[in-house]
């Protein structure tokens, strides 16, 4: 069957979805759209644009080995390049509104593998497919209060998000204030062959408030972020505790707008320390893909639609950036 034939049937076996709604977002499609709301800034990243880039060092606890064969859970301090970033493609993006945040990370492990996460300030995701993510940047485009509501109907795990983060503000303090989440769920797997469903999250250790005020977010302007974590860097430690919250029988492995709720088994798993920032402007990190599918034998990718429609988009992103690049030299 053609590809546009399969969509036509799927968008009529999708009953309640708006026209044109189809079952599965093809990655270009996705990334395209990301274009057409945002822009291209040419040679930059077409989501999670504004940026800043940061090395560190992390080390994880005897507890995590237990869990996982993966080299990066056995207890060597493992060299980090990051970067943190707005959600988003715009390229100057204000520090001070609100916005969802990123925390990508790449580990450098001794026996030369890399492992990289890619994570959010959010507790749990809007949406729960990549079709609902791809409608998300078509009705959100052009402020269109209709378009919004018909995405929200057709895609009702959207509230779910809305009234856990109703009455935050979401303006960051810095950066390093905030606790960032896996959001998708992972396998580890230890060498004996036990599997164990996780998510994880990085918290910062300094129990300092996460999020401004708008009035206070005010008078700091558009750009503050880098200043404020360079400032904080040079006066003292940034560290991050690494949580694993493993799966209880009943969790949704497959659905990252669904959170883990009630008593769970949490294990800190390490801690990563931030050693510089990077102020030339994204210089070591431009050349990152930090594409979350990019793991270390002993932590493999749960089948969460969202989780795999992220690895090529991810790459068409990067292939039409680096190209960009190229073209510019
Ligand atoms: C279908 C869902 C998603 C799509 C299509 C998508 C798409 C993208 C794209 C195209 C980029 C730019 C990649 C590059 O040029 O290097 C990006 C960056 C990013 N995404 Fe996603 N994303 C999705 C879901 C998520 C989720 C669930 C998370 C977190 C749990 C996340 C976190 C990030 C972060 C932190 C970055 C910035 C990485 C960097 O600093 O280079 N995304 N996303």
């Amino acid at each position: 069957m053609k590809k546009s034939a399969l969509y036509v049937t799927v968008s009529v076996l999708c009953a309640g979805l708006p026209l044109g709604v189809n079952a599965a977002a093809a990655p270009d499609q996705i990334v395209t759209a990301l274009e057409n709301k945002f822009g291209v800034y040419p040679g930059e990243r077409r989501n999670h644009t504004k940026g800043i880039c940061f090395t560190g060092e992390f080390q994880a606890t005897a507890e995590a080995s237990a869990l996982s064969r993966s080299p990066l859970l056995q207890g060597a301090a493992i060299p980090v390049i990051g970067r943190f970033s707005q959600a988003g493609g715009n390229l100057h993006a204000p520090d001070n509104k609100p916005n969802a945040h990123g925390m990508a990370l790449r580990f450098t492990l001794p026996d030369g593998q890399l492992h990289q996460m890619a994570m959010l300030d959010l507790p749990f995701f809007d949406v729960a497919t990549p079709e609902g993510f791809l409608q998300k940047q078509l009705a959100t485009g052009k402020p269109d209060p209709a378009k919004i509501q018909a995405f929200e109907q057709a895609f009702p795990e959207t509230q779910r998000l809305k009234q856990a983060l109703a009455g935050q503000s979401r303006i960051p303090a810095g950066y390093h204030r905030l606790s960032y989440n896996s959001i998708n769920t992972f396998i580890l797997e230890t060498a004996d062959g036990k599997s164990t469903p996780v998510r994880w999250a990085f918290i910062p250790t300094e129990d300092k408030p996460a999020y401004l005020n708008a009035e206070q977010a005010e008078s700091l302007g558009t750009d503050y972020l880098l200043s404020r974590l360079q400032t904080d860097l040079d006066s003292g430690d940034i560290r991050w505790r690494m949580e694993l919250t493993l799966a209880n029988e009943d969790d949704q492995l497959t659905d990252p707008s669904q959170p883990w709720s009630g008593p769970h088994q949490v294990i800190t798993a390490g801690t990563l320390q931030l050693q510089a920032v990077d102020t030339a402007a994204d210089a070591d990190c431009r050349s990152i893909n930090f594409d979350p599918l990019r793991l270390s034998d002993g932590v493999k990718p749960s089948d969460d639609p969202i989780l795999q429609a992220r690895s090529p988009a991810y790459a068409i992103s990067f292939g039409k950036r680096s190209q960009e690049a190229n073209r510019q030299d």
